[in-house]
């Protein structure tokens, strides 16, 4: 199955779900899991517009670094222009299995909904625990997708449009297994969270107004779902919305872990 090419496009309309309010909010209660202090080096991994980097880089300040890595060129360039004010961040096109620092640089390591992109997660978290100092810290974000829950009143279609939408994914239930992956490449689980977003209406404010466009243009396009079948499937849950039905949640999980020291 095809996945997500995180072009100039995708890269724009992310962007426009990443800075709706329930997005920033969950930014923010990440942020406050890493509880980042000023001075240090931090690294985020796949960066997609920059918009925690750039959190990141006001609380390490400019006696801090931050670094960010993403595989999409497009990804980088935003996250440059969304930078270019703070010169203590610095960006490169990289992967997360490969990832282009000495062994030791940072002091935190943080990754939002990136891991279940990739397919060599022992290889992405050795490479974690290798940049790592020792006693430094990471903080991964992911979603489970089994975790949405959204009403409709046909729950056969519902499932057929999810099941194809998995396949944008390397794992679309990467945190159940994240806290072995972590102990498996040598760091201590210390920390585990759930951040849930709720969206009890549907406005073009909120994420999940974002990511129905987004899953309809993927499953249609992918050949699992057809194209008027995810037609229907938007419509009823833009018609719930228009008649105050409408009810969407979904949650993200959060993992800290230690290198030992
Ligand atoms: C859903 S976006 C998340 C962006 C950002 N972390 C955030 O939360 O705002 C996923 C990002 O992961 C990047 N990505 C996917 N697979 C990757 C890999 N193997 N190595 C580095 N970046 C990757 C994509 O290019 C994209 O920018």
């Amino acid at each position: 199955m095809s996945q997500i090419e995180f072009d100039e496009n995708v890269a724009r309309a992310l962007e426009r779900m990443y800075m709706t309010p329930d997005v920033v909010g969950q930014r923010s209660d990440f942020l406050r899991a890493v509880a980042l202090r000023e001075g240090e080096r931090a690294l985020d991994v796949g960066v997609g517009p920059g918009l925690l980097v750039h959190d990141m880089a006001k609380i390490v300040g400019e006696k801090g670094r931050v670094a960010g890595v993403d595989a999409s060129d497009a990804m980088v360039g935003i996250s440059e222009k969304r930078c270019a004010d703070l010169g203590w961040t610095d960006f490169h096109q990289a992967d997360a299995t490969a990832l282009p620092f000495d062994d030791a640089s940072f002091d935190v390591v943080t990754s939002s909904q990136v891991y279940e992109y990739v397919a060599d997660m022992e290889g992405a978290l050795t490479e974690v625990h290798r940049v790592l100092r020792p006693g430094g810290r990471v903080f991964i974000l992911d979603t489970d997708w089994d975790s949405v829950v959204w009403r409709t009143r046909d729950r056969a279609r519902m499932r057929r449009v999810m099941d194809a939408w998995d396949g944008h994914l390397h794992d679309p239930h990467l945190p159940a297994r994240l806290g072995a992956l972590l102990e498996g490449a040598g760091l201590q689980v210390t920390h585990r969270e759930v951040i849930p977003i709720v969206n009890p209406s549907l406005h073009p404010h909120c994420y999940s107004f974002g990511i129905l466009a987004a899953i309809q243009g993927f499953v249609a396009a992918s050949g699992e779902v057809e194209a008027d079948e995810a037609q229907a499937w938007a419509d009823e849950l833009r018609a719930l919305g228009e008649s105050g039905e409408y009810f969407f949640s979904i949650n993200r999980y959060v993992f800290g872990a230690l290198r030992a020291g």
